[in-house]
């Protein structure tokens, strides 16, 4: 099952708990939430007291998106105060095998997250103790941006790698896409598909994730 991954960054964060009723309504099951230290990269967002607060408002699955320097220092505090799923970048982690350990420690999924240029072939090793993979689609620090196309032929390729290991771990994509991508992007192979301002910025989130939903599961039928 594709799922549609409302990130709350577009969100209006003065009145968060209308907005992620609305996307609940629409049927979302997961939420993304953009976690951002300003030296990762150039932008800084929530930390574990906001997702403590967003925790006792939802029973969403959240899904706790790390861009940050030294997340091991942080993992436990964010499953603590309610990550369902905790991602960390490959390319802040000094010893990645370990964070991921402690976030399954701690309770939640651990996933590993690459920037577009980070080739996938990185994580041949690691592939077996991830519980899914994102693929950064546009670099992170921003909503709104442009989908880069060729992190699709990335997604392609970690399928072959996922299916050669007969794994099952879910494939999560994150940036710039929106409902006239979409059906492209599902039909590349991702499971999780994040999107911020496609919604947020809609007139109507609550129909867009429903809409969002639907042409998810028509694109699922044609996948190649
Ligand atoms: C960007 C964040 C994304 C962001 C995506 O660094 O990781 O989750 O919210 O926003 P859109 O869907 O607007 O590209
Ligand atoms: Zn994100």
């Amino acid at each position: 099952m594709v799922e549609i991954v409302p990130s709350i960054l577009s969100a209006n964060f003065a009145r968060l708990a209308d907005e992620i009723a609305r996307v609940e309504r629409g049927g979302a099951t997961m939420l993304h939430l953009d976690v951002m230290d300003g030296h990762f990269v150039p932008n800084l967002t929530i930390g574990p007291p906001v997702v403590e607060s967003i925790r006792k408002c939802t029973k969403l699955h959240l899904d706790v998106h790390l861009m940050i320097e030294n997340p091991e220092r942080y993992v436990t505090e964010f499953v603590k105060a309610g990550a369902n799923s905790v991602s960390v970048h490959y390319e802040a982690c000094r010893h990645l095998d370990g964070v991921l350990q402690m976030i399954r420690e701690a309770g939640a999924m651990a996933g590993v997250v690459l920037n577009p240029a980070t080739p996938v072939e990185v994580l041949e090793d690691v592939l077996g103790v991830v519980d899914y993979v994102l693929l950064m689609s546009v670099n992170p620090g921003f909503g709104g941006q442009t989908l880069i196309p060729y992190v699709l032929d990335k997604v392609r390729r970690l399928l072959l790698m996922r299916r050669a290991k007969n794994l099952a771990f879910p494939i999560e994509i994150d940036g710039g896409v929106h409902g006239e991508n979409l059906a492209e992007v599902v039909r590349a192979g991702c499971d999780w598909i994040v999107t911020g301002s496609g919604i947020f910025h809609s007139p109507d989130p609550e129909s867009t994730v429903r809409e969002f939903r639907e042409i998810a599961v028509q694109a699922t039928a044609v996948r190649v």
